[in-house]
């Protein structure tokens, strides 16, 4: 297993209100899946990826990442394996307009000191279908499945065991959505790395091995 999760519970307040939006996740992501994570509006799986990614904590519950017990208060830990082991994949690509389209690529390996690997970056930018012109364009000048796909080889960029996206389609063309979804089936193939989806899209969904649904707080299994 990947990722872990056991009786997550995470809570926010707003204004007079306590809303229990994680209400006691289970839920566990295989070493070469790739899982998609449905629910409305509002359900909390931006909260849940969070919490899968590292980047927050949850209020109670545990999280076993590659069968080891998180400890949220490790700051240091926690940022090393959001760089090393995890892949982020976002609605609006979350580009760094001022660098080029392999700057971009190559970030997660200069924030591990492991230096500029431009050979495996222009890789990963051929593994996701970008020819290698496109290498040294300003990532402004993209379309926005382009910046998927830029997005999608920097989430590569330091071999992570699991990419996770969040709504990585919500803002491209059916055709194009289709296509980033194909190219993290083949790269899911070909070197064996789970992915966790969460998507409003039915036809992504069905693409996936399995679907989980966020609903009043918990997580139930959907048959695909
Ligand atoms: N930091 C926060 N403070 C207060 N409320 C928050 C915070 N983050 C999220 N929420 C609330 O928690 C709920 C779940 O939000 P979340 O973004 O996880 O939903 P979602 O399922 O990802 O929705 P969408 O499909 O629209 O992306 C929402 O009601 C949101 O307003
Ligand atoms: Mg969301």
């Amino acid at each position: 297993m990947i990722i872990e999760a056991r009786k997550i519970k995470k809570t926010f307040i707003s204004g007079s209100k306590t809303l229990n939006i994680l209400n006691g996740v289970n839920l566990s992501i295989g070493d070469e899946e790739i899982v998609a994570l449905m629910g409305v509006s509002g359900s909390g799986k931006s909260t849940l990826l969070h919490i899968l990614g590292l980047i927050n904590r949850p209020d109670s519950g545990e999280l076993l990442f590659l069968g080891k017990s998180v400890d949220f208060n490790n700051k240091a830990k926690l940022a090393k394996m959001r760089n090393e082991n995890i892949g982020f994949v976002f609605q609006f690509y979350s580009l760094i307009s001022e660098l080029n389209v392999i700057e971009n690529v190559m970030l997660p390996s200069l924030i591990k000191n492991s230096g500029s690997n431009k050979e495996k970056a222009l890789e990963l930018l051929g593994a996701v279908g970008m020819d290698s012109s496109m290498a040294y364009k300003a990532v402004y000048k993209l379309s926005g499945g382009e910046m998927q796909r830029v997005a999608l080889a920097r989430s590569l960029m330091n071999s992570p065991d699991i990419v996770i996206a969040d709504e990585p389609t919500a803002n491209l063309d059916k055709a194009s959505s289709i296509d980033i979804v194909k190219t993290m089936r083949d790269i899911n193939l070909s070197s064996k790395k789970a992915f966790v989806i969460a998507t409003h899209s039915e036809e992504i969904a069905c693409m996936c091995d399995r679907v989980l649904v966020l609903n009043g707080g918990i997580i139930s299994e959907k048959n695909n």
